[in-house]
């Protein structure tokens, strides 16, 4: 396999995560930020959607989260997802775009939500201590959520990609210009 496939199917197995399919391989990733004391801090983000022209990943998440925050201070973020089907490791390097509440962005990203999803946001702030009782919140907390939703959005300048399947090990490494255009790749040993 040429590094142009083995690209290619890196990136078409992320859009065809960015669907509305819960089992694809790469629907749920691992973000990565630095608080502010530097120290690396991860967690579990569902993948909402892909741009392959500018290599774009995106995110939703609360703005109280700490990771609002950790990327407000420090965009500079790691992605990293594993497909067990395909047994490949995706880890990506790139910088963090913000838009809360009163952006067009995040409005008509809040515009496409579910009812469901839009009751994630009526709660208290993502990991401060739980003060009140869980009840079904009224259709204006629901709305009010809308304050607190926040998009991410990824800009891939460097993708790890790495493949370890039974006597076909392969590791590659991609680079990236801020508009999305391949700069530079090489095989690398896995
Ligand atoms: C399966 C799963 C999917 C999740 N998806 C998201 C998500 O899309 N966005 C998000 O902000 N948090 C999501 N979370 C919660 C985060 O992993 C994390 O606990 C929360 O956002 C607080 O992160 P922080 O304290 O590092 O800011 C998800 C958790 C699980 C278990």
């Amino acid at each position: 396999m040429d590094l142009k496939m083995f690209e290619t199917e890196a990136w078409a197995a992320l859009a065809a995560a960015a669907t509305d399919d819960p089992q694809a391989g790469f629907r749920y990733l691992t973000l990565c930020t630095a608080d502010a004391l530097q120290r690396p801090q991860a967690r579990t983000v569902v993948l909402r959607q892909y741009a392959d022209d500018c290599r774009t990943l995106t995110f939703h998440t609360d703005v109280r989260s700490p990771k609002w925050q950790e990327m407000a201070a420090n965009p500079q973020v790691t992605v990293l997802g594993y497909c067990h089907q395909r047994r490949l490791q995706l880890r990506m390097a790139g910088r963090a775009e913000c838009y809360a509440a009163g952006s067009d962005i995040a409005r008509s990203a809040w515009r496409e939500l579910s009812q469901h999803t839009r009751q994630t946001y009526t709660g208290g702030p993502p990991g401060e201590a739980r003060i009140t009782a869980d009840e079904t919140p009224g259709t204006n907390a629901v709305e009010a959520g809308e304050s607190r939703f926040g998009v991410v959005m990824v800009r891939v300048s460097v993708l790890d990609a790495c493949q370890l399947q039974r006597n076909n090990n392969r590791r590659a490494l991609f680079r990236y210009s801020p508009d999305g255009e391949l700069q530079g790749c090489e095989w690398l040993n896995p």
